[in-house]
């Protein structure tokens, strides 16, 4: 039979759902089980695909979320100006809330940004702004910053959302963890990337008040100062930071993985090449300690991964030979157990690591 035809009423509606406006579209994403060659049994994890929203990331959750919440408190007034810093997901989410509610948008991107990225921004009405110098110490995300405060003083209308601050960010994925409880029930493990540290806030809060004994791992970057690692030279975006945003959630998470470039693109190609869906640098680190999880866990533990976005942007990093060569990226099959630490201070980690200990750096003395 027909699988669409065999679904039950509400989910052959959310499959075949009809769409009055843009914005609507955002949300009801689907889970897939990833399991060989990631686990070797019946053991494995549920992967949320976020590509599935309409421009290609979770971030469309937050954009039209804090456009909405900034809209009903008057913050953002009727046709004003929405400027961000973002390294992409976040601007095409708020191209997207822009053209439903009328605002005009600012991106405010470093070189890093992907062509096909800009392109696309620029084809949904966003103006790209790029900064052209690190800064010093916060590197690109400070320089970032520093230019959305220079163009919000210059338009006194100008609105900035704010993710790495504003709680509408953390808010905004309600609905992603109601949909995995809709989708697997009560979740036992919880896999999340940090950036912003918006999603890993948001869903853990909504599944843990269904379960209290809910684990929550961390995925982030080497080379990022979130999790208390020195700021290092970090190829992956997305996840990570060089500088510490408010919106993570220190106490929510149970243990931190930090992931290696090289680790990331084995996992993302090995996803694309076995379960045809994979992603950028996040999908990759958060399928590596997903995988980890499911081996590493009884058989029967429900484990949600949040796959952030899909392949597109990445075409000319994670899925270039010549790129990954350039930075000899090929070739690296990661190990079955990450390397451990006790503490985030005790060394500098440079490939997949883990640590149960997890404290906030602008808190502790490491
Ligand atoms: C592709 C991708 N992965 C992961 C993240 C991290 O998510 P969060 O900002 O919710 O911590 C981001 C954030 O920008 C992202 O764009």
């Amino acid at each position: 039979m027909n699988h669409v035809l065999s679904m039950s009423p509400t989910a052959r509606q959310r499959r075949l759902a009809r769409f009055d406006r843009p914005g609507t579209m955002v949300g009801h994403t689907p889970v897939l089980h990833i399991a060989a060659p990631f686990t070797t049994d019946d053991r494995g994890f549920w992967a949320k695909l976020e590509a599935a929203n309409p421009g290609g990331s979770m971030k469309d959750r937050p954009a039209v979320h804090m456009v909405e919440r900034g809209r009903a408190r008057g913050a953002l007034r009727p046709g004003a100006r929405i400027v961000e810093s973002t390294s992409g997901s976040l601007g095409l989410g708020l191209a997207l809330a822009g053209m439903v509610y009328g605002h005009p948008v600012t991106v405010v991107t470093d070189p890093g940004m992907e062509p096909i990225v800009q392109n696309m921004l620029r084809s949904y009405g966003a103006d790209v702004d790029l900064v052209t110098e690190p800064h010093p110490v916060g590197g690109w995300q400070q320089a970032r910053k520093d230019r959305v405060a220079q163009l919000t003083a210059a338009d006194p209308g100008a609105w900035c959302p704010n993710q790495y601050n504003n709680p509408d960010n953390v808010e905004a994925y309600r609905g992603l963890a109601e949909e995995l409880l809709d989708q697997l029930g009560a979740v036992d493990v919880l896999v999340c990337s940090v950036g912003t540290g918006g999603h890993s806030a948001g869903v853990a809060r909504v599944l843990r008040s269904v379960n209290p004994d809910l684990q929550v791992i961390g995925v982030d970057t080497v080379g990022s100062t979130i999790f208390g690692q020195p700021a290092g030279k970090r190829l992956m975006r997305g996840l990570g930071s060089s500088i510490y945003p408010a919106n993570v959630d220190y106490a929510a998470f149970d243990e931190v993985h930090w992931v290696g470039p090289a680790e990331a693109v084995w996992a993302c190609r090995t996803l694309a090449a076995t379960h045809y869906s994979s992603g950028g640098w996040s999908v990759g680190a958060v399928a590596l300690a997903a995988s980890w999880a499911a081996r590493n866990n009884p058989s029967g533990t429900t484990i949600a991964a949040v796959f952030p976005d899909g392949p597109q942007r990445y075409f000319d990093t994670v899925y270039n030979d010549d790129y990954c060569r350039e930075h000899s990226l090929l070739g690296v099959t990661p190990p079955r157990e990450p390397a451990v630490i006790n503490h985030p201070g005790a060394r500098v980690v440079e490939s997949w690591t883990r640590c149960t200990s997890v404290v906030d750096p602008t808190r502790a003395a490491l």
